[in-house]
């Protein structure tokens, strides 16, 4: 009998090296008895339908898709769920009788982590967003379907908060941090969605803003995450890091293409925080 082969995954990006989303993959394949491989592609910065059309040719089933092209992904596919639509990005390609699919797994990611693991829930939370890139706006549908009490955009570039609170309006509370009346505003939970720590310039958190209890939560791990934690720490805050997070999103695409949930365990989190640390 012929050996069956294996079911081939993958995750496009520029750069890729650092990508952890291969040893998730397999972890979850072996705790459910599946064989598959899923490996990383670097695609050229202008390369990435050519990258993808490859890796299905050549047999791919699915695969995910990270910086800097989740919106090249999005423009890419043939259909596209709700949640890409809304975000305008796809992190989760899978071909279904010849077409293209896309959906994006950030947002669901990152709720999951935070109701599952962490036991916070965002219905009627006052929350603030640092940032307003791709990143913030993968999160804040997912966030609204929760019912906050309002969210809030705190950006370093005024008109690009803007854009994000003129987008997402019609789905809720949402608008820019007054910077002239900073102290009068509190939130629960507090998002870190810049791309601060990939880069040594200075990160500003706005003061007076946190409550005995108030969470900070870094949409990065590792140290991408460090001023923040830091941040964080000096101040008695509670503090959690991404990584539970590119854990769920991840848990969510394997559903998506095996239909099975896999289990988000502690287990795993720890085995990838001592890869990242
Ligand atoms: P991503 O896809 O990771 O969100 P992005 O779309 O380039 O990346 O967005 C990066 C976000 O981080 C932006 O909100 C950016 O602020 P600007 O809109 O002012 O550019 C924010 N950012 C990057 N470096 C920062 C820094 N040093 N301090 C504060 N905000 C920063």
């Amino acid at each position: 009998m012929a050996e069956q082969e294996l079911k081939k995954y993958a995750v496009i990006g520029n750069p890729i090296d650092h990508s952890l989303s291969p040893e998730i993959h397999k972890h979850f394949a072996k705790d459910l008895g599946i064989d598959l491989s899923y490996i990383k592609i670097k695609a050229n910065l202008d390369g990435f339908p050519e990258a993808v059309n490859k890796f299905f040719d050549e047999g791919g089933l699915g695969c995910n898709v990270t910086l800097p092209f989740k919106q090249n992904a999005f423009d890419y596919v043939q259909q596209s769920s709700e949640l890409a639509k809304i975000t305008g990005s796809v992190n989760t390609i899978y071909k279904n009788e010849g077409i293209f699919f896309g959906d994006s797994t950030d947002g669901i990611g990152f709720i999951s982590d935070l109701e599952k693991n962490k036991d916070f829930y965002i219905k009627d939370k006052r929350i603030l967003i640092l940032g307003a890139g791709g990143a913030s706006k993968g999160i804040i549908p997912s966030i609204f379907l929760k019912k906050p009490s309002s969210i809030k955009i705190y950006n370093r570039t005024y008109e690009n908060a803007n854009k994000v609170i003129e987008k997402f309006s019609i789905l809720g509370d949402i608008s820019i941090l007054d910077k002239e009346n900073i102290e009068k505003n509190k939130f629960d939970l507090v998002i870190n969605a810049t791309s601060q720590g990939m880069s040594s310039e200075n990160f500003e958190v706005p003061e007076g803003i946190f409550e005995k209890g108030s969470i900070c939560y870094d949409l990065s791990y590792g140290a991408a995450a460090k001023n923040f934690m830091n941040f964080a720490k000096e101040n008695q805050l509670i503090f959690y890091d991404g990584l539970g997070m590119l854990i769920e999103q991840a848990a969510e695409s394997f559903f998506i293409w095996e239909g099975i949930r896999p289990n988000v365990t502690k287990r795993l989190y720890e085995k990838l925080l001592a890869v990242t640390n």
